[in-house]
């Protein structure tokens, strides 16, 4: 799957299959997350990996009891180290930084395990102190989503989105009032241009081996046999 596509059909999945996922593939979203940018280069994400039923269930009761917190097969907890990213860059570290690099490696988790066919739903609304006391998370690590994992049971369609015309202004703040043209080819148009010059080589390409092997044929044929 390429990343485009991969951006366009991941949804929230909050139903999941029973079975439950192998480490390596945990493994495989975990390390997608470190791929994020962060400030300084901080990386100051952290996670926790909750498979025991006691603590999924006090991570229920901590999410207003959302349902697929307890049923997912795993859940991640993803925090923010945020005393790291406040010794080098102060407040603005520790309440922007530190929440844009972390959010940034949620975003990359939930594309990679898209793009191996499982299921996330990004869980935001939840009690942070329960959720410390949950998987005893110590002070200077805020917890900032759980992310449950699964295999779906579900195909959710794409909620409404608001076209980017209708959110971007040029130059400045609301300039250009009217949705307007890009002056650009949608991405579709831009996928499926990429996919027909590939078929287009792949084409040639094929066509020049079928030619190379009917002029071996025919060299076969007419050359004079060496037994002569
Ligand atoms: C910061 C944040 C908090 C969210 N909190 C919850 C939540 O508590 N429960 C939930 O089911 N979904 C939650 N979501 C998922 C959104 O509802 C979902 O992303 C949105 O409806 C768009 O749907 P999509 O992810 O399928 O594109 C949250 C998403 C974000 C980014």
């Amino acid at each position: 799957m390429d990343v485009l596509e991969c951006i366009k059909t991941r949804r929230s999945i909050r139903l999941y299959q029973k079975r439950d996922v192998p480490n390596h593939l945990i493994g495989l979203i975990l390390d997608a997350a470190t791929r994020a940018p962060s400030a300084g280069n901080l990386q100051p994400w952290e996670f926790i990996v909750v498979r025991d039923p006691e603590r999924k269930e006090m991570l229920w009761r901590a999410s207003l009891k959302q349902d697929h917190v307890k049923h997912a097969p795993v859940v991640i907890v993803v925090c923010a180290n945020v005393k790291k990213v406040a010794a080098r860059y102060g407040k603005r570290g520790e309440r922007l930084y530190a929440i844009q690099d972390t959010a940034a490696a949620i975003q990359n988790m939930m594309l990679a395990a898209h793009a191996i066919g499982l299921g996330t739903c990004w869980v935001g609304a939840f009690d942070e102190e329960e959720v410390k006391v949950a998987c005893s998370i110590p002070e200077h690590i805020r917890p900032v989503a759980l992310i449950t994992v699964g295999y779906p049971a579900e195909k959710s369609s794409e909620p409404p989105r608001v076209p980017f015309e209708n959110l971007t202004w040029i130059d400045f703040y609301e300039n250009s009032k009217e949705p307007w043209e890009f002056g650009l080819k949608s991405l579709d148009a831009y996928v499926r241009e990429l996919q027909l010059s590939i078929e287009r080589k792949f084409d040639e390409f094929s066509k020049k081996k079928k030619k190379s092997s009917f002029l071996d044929e025919l060299k076969k044929k007419f050359s004079p046999s060496k037994k002569k």
